[in-house]
Parts: C-alpha cells; structure tokens; sequence
C-alpha cells in the first residue's frame, strides 16, 4: 500500500525530473561499470529508483570536466552568473511541486513540509545571485613611497560538496549557489538516501543555461561513497571541500584534507540546549520548542536536544508541551495534516529507542509517545516522545537524537544552566525564552554556540550566517559570511611609480 502511494508521489515528477545517472560535464550518463543502487521509500525500505552508483572514475571525470570548466566560469562576468542564477532560482520555485515530491518520497517529511524546503532551498539561490554582485577587494593606504597596494577576491577553484540526506534540496543549493556566484565550479555527492533531487536541481541548473561542466553531480551508494570522496580529496584540482553531516565524518575530512591542503567548511553535528527562563512567555516557548523540534521530524542538526526549564515553571510548561506534541499527526508524506513523516531508516529508529530505554532505566519519565505507530505504513514510524526528569548522564544529554523526542531537565539557577547549556563538545545552536531584556544581554554572549535564537525557535535564514564551533565545525552558509568560504584573497603591490 505505502509502495504504491509512494511510487503515487514520484508519479506527480515530470519525466525529465526522474533522473537516475550522474551529470558530469554537461551528460548523463551511467557509471563505467554498470553498477547501480537502490533509493528506497524511508518508511517502508522499498526501492523506488535505482540510481547510478559512482566510482573514482566518475568522481575523476567529474573533476576533469570541473577543471575544464572553471577558467570559462571564473572569468563569467559576476553580472551574468547573477542572471544565470537568478534563472535556476526560477526554475526551481516553477517545479515546487515536483521536487517536493521527491524529496518527500526520498526522505519521507510531509509534502507541505517539503514545498518548504524548496523554498528555502532556493532562497540561498536567490541570495547568492545578488551576493554574486558584490565581491569586492580594497584599496590599501601603500606602506611606501611609489608603491600601490590592492586586495581582489578570487575564486577559490574546484568545489567538493558533500551533502546530507535531511534535507535534499536546501543543503546542497546553499552549498552550491555561494560556489557558482564566486565564480567556483563544483562536482558534489549527495547522500545515498536521497540523491533524486539533487539530480532533479542539476538538470533544473543545466534548464537555466548553466555551462556544462560547471556543475556535476556524482550518485554513490553507502559502500561506493568514500572512493568517490577519496577521489577529491587526493585530487590536488579540487580546492574547496564543503561537507554537512556527522562530527566523526567531518573530522575524518579535515584530516584526508591536509595532504592537498584544501579550504575546508564542515557543518557538523549540534546538541542545542533550549532554556526555558522563569520569566519565559510559556506560550511562546511551547510555540517556539514545537517548531525547532519537531521541523523534519526531529532529524536537523539545529534542533533542540535537551530542554532545560526553571523549576518554578517547570510543571506548567511540561502540561502545555506534552498537550502539543500529543496533537501532532505522524503518518505518510502525502496525508493531509501529517506532521511527522517516517524517519530516515531503522537505524535511526534503533538509535531513538536506544535512548529512550537508556533514560528510563536512569529514571527519566516518558510522558508521551516513544513507541513506533503506523506500522502497517512501515517500520519507522515514531510517536513523538517527551520525557521529563533527564539528567546529563543519559544517552540523550551527550549524543544528538535525531528523532522526535524532547527531554526536559530541571534547573534552579541562570549560572547553573549556562554551565549545563555549554558542557558538550558541540557548539551549532541554542535557544532560549526570557523577557528579561538584561538576561538576554548577560546570556547570549555566553552561550557557546554559532547561533543563538532568543524568543525565536526558526532561525534558519539565507539572510543570516549559519554555522558552528567547537565540534560542530567551522565556515559559515547563506548571508555576505558564506561567500568568503568560497573566494580568496589575493593581495597586490605594484611599485616602481615615481
Ligand atoms: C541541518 O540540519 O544541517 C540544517 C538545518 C537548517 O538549515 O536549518
């Protein structure tokens, strides 16, 4: 049943859309050896595409054809690689509906949910048209006499981009809109989970009179994977490497980075503490929770992880939770009012109940949900989960969940949860709730973390720099920040003039 109505969902995808082989110079085409794999309905594991499965022979003629392309691409004037952008943009919001559909039937969310991704997806795009506008350099005040002394901005070559599975469309197109308005070209893989919509964008791409060559994409399954990555980092062509994904992953690149010594962003894995302060709109904070939560079923690196909640609010504030997450709907991506489609595969399923059981026996209380439901839909499907009475030793407290459940820890005093907020290798996001505009000003700047969402659970912008530290990794996505990953700085000094 669930087959068929996700075979219904890929149906509403043009043709032209359903791509199963790579893009690599400007042609599809399948890999050298024949070899393919399966892309398989998150809900079910039922294979609903099979997909070109890449080796480092693709992943070499990917950065041939990247190579090849790029002095053309560098030396586009930024006025025209803005209106080549701006018409992928474009043709991207044109196929809404499709590429929500694919990337519902590929990583599960709800189709509303997705239409969502792909408007944010392509507003990086449309940000990055305009920023490709604006790299500028500087004039220096010249150290000496008969001396001029300049700063240009170049890009920085042949982009790696290595992209997660949560979001198909919105990880990628940030990655890759900054590294075409700098003027880079890019070979990029994306997840074995949920490679149909990154084809679908690199067509859409190729649509808008993209050059070939500029952009490729190479598929791989989950055991071809690291020959294709392997491939770029030895690959002394390829400059930038720019990776979403687990910290161990990321740490693993920064070091095969070295030997070719590439620029190197990675966004990482993240552990968000969400306060709730004593004199927090409890209303507010419930809205807040709920929405960085439970976006993507509780399968983004920015989302809350431990909730922290004054005592003397605590009570009131677990009621109120526990009341929205019970109305929430988990089911399938194309029922209506669905909020919470399946997670990604049965090991994100056996990691949640891993740490549910692991803090109930540390004497956590589930209050709600936790058990799998739906299960004539498929295996993975979770009811979202909240548990009071965590505490920093559990399972929860030091690894990212990634799934809908919501612990709540009790704390007295603001320096108390400063402490408890920081104390983890991870460093992405942190929320928290107050009214007390001298709290906000004294907490903020102690949270150790790259973004700080203060009254405010969505804080994901094209607008606004995203990124982490500590663990959660370096370089920054979207706004003016996220083109410097992309370029370099070339300092000039012309002497010998009088
Ligand atoms: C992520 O989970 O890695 C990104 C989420 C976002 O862009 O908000």
């Amino acid at each position: 049943m669930t087959e068929l109505r996700s075979q219904d969902c890929l149906s509403r995808v043009p043709a032209a859309l359903r791509l199963d082989t790579h893009c690599i110079g400007g042609r599809w085409q399948p890999s050298a050896d024949a070899a393919r794999f399966a892309v398989t309905d998150p809900a079910t594991g039922a294979t609903i595409a099979d997909v070109a499965d890449g080796s480092a022979l693709e992943a070499t003629q990917a950065a041939d054809a990247a190579s090849t392309a790029l002095p053309g691409w560098r030396a586009t004037p930024a006025r025209e690689r803005a209106r080549l952008l701006r018409r992928w943009h474009a043709a991207i919001v044109e196929h809404t509906e499709a590429l929500a559909a694919l990337i519902s039937a590929e990583q599960g969310k709800p189709l509303a949910e997705a239409a969502g991704e792909v408007a944010y997806g392509a507003s990086y795009v449309a940000w990055f048209a305009e920023e490709a506008l604006r790299i500028q350099g500087d004039i220096l005040a010249a150290a000496g006499t008969g001396q001029r002394m300049w700063v240009q901005k170049h890009p920085v070559g042949v982009v790696a981009a290595i992209t997660p599975w949560n979001f198909p469309l919105a990880m990628i197109a940030r990655k890759i809109a900054p590294a075409l308005a700098a003027g880079c070209t890019v070979v990029a893989k994306p997840a074995e989970d949920t490679p149909l919509t990154a084809l679908a964008l690199a067509e859409l791409a190729a649509q808008a009179g993209l050059p070939p060559g500029v952009l490729n994409i190479v598929a791989a399954s989950r055991e071809r994977a690291p020959a294709v990555v392997d491939a770029w980092l030895a690959d002394g062509r390829v400059r930038k490497l720019t990776f979403t994904g687990s910290t161990a992953v990321g740490k693993h690149l920064a070091r095969a980075s070295a030997d070719t010594l590439k620029k190197v962003s990675l966004e990482l894995g993240g552990n968000a503490p969400f306060i709730v302060f004593e004199d927090a709109d409890l209303e507010a904070a419930v809205a807040g929770l709920m929405a960085a939560k439970f976006r993507n079923g509780g399968q983004t690196c920015v989302c809350p992880n431990r909730v922290y909640v004054h005592d003397s609010v605590h009570d009131a504030f677990v009621e109120r939770l526990r009341e929205a997450v019970t109305g929430l709907t988990v089911g399938p991506a194309w029922e209506p009012d669905v909020r919470i489609g399946p997670m990604i595969n049965a090991r994100a399923v056996e990691k949640i109940g891993q740490h549910l059981a692991d803090a109930v026996a540390q004497g956590a209380r589930l209050i709600t949900g936790g058990m799998r439901v739906r299960e004539a839909d498929g295996p993975h499907y979770v009811a979202p989960a909240v548990l009071t009475g965590a505490t920093p030793a559990m399972r929860l407290a030091c690894e990212e969940t990634f799934g809908p459940v919501v612990p709540v820890f009790r704390f007295h005093d603001e320096a108390e949860v400063i402490r408890a907020a920081n104390d983890t290798p991870y460093g992405l996001a942190a929320y928290f709730y107050s009214r007390d505009a001298r709290r906000i000003a004294r907490v903020a700047p102690q949270l150790d973390t790259g973004m700080v969402g203060i009254n405010e659970g969505a804080i994901a912008s094209e607008v606004a720099p995203f990124g982490g530290v500590k663990e959660s990794g370096y370089g920054r996505e979207g706004s003016r920040y996220g083109l410097d990953d992309y370029l370099q700085t070339q300092y000039l000094c012309e002497g010998q003039l009088g």
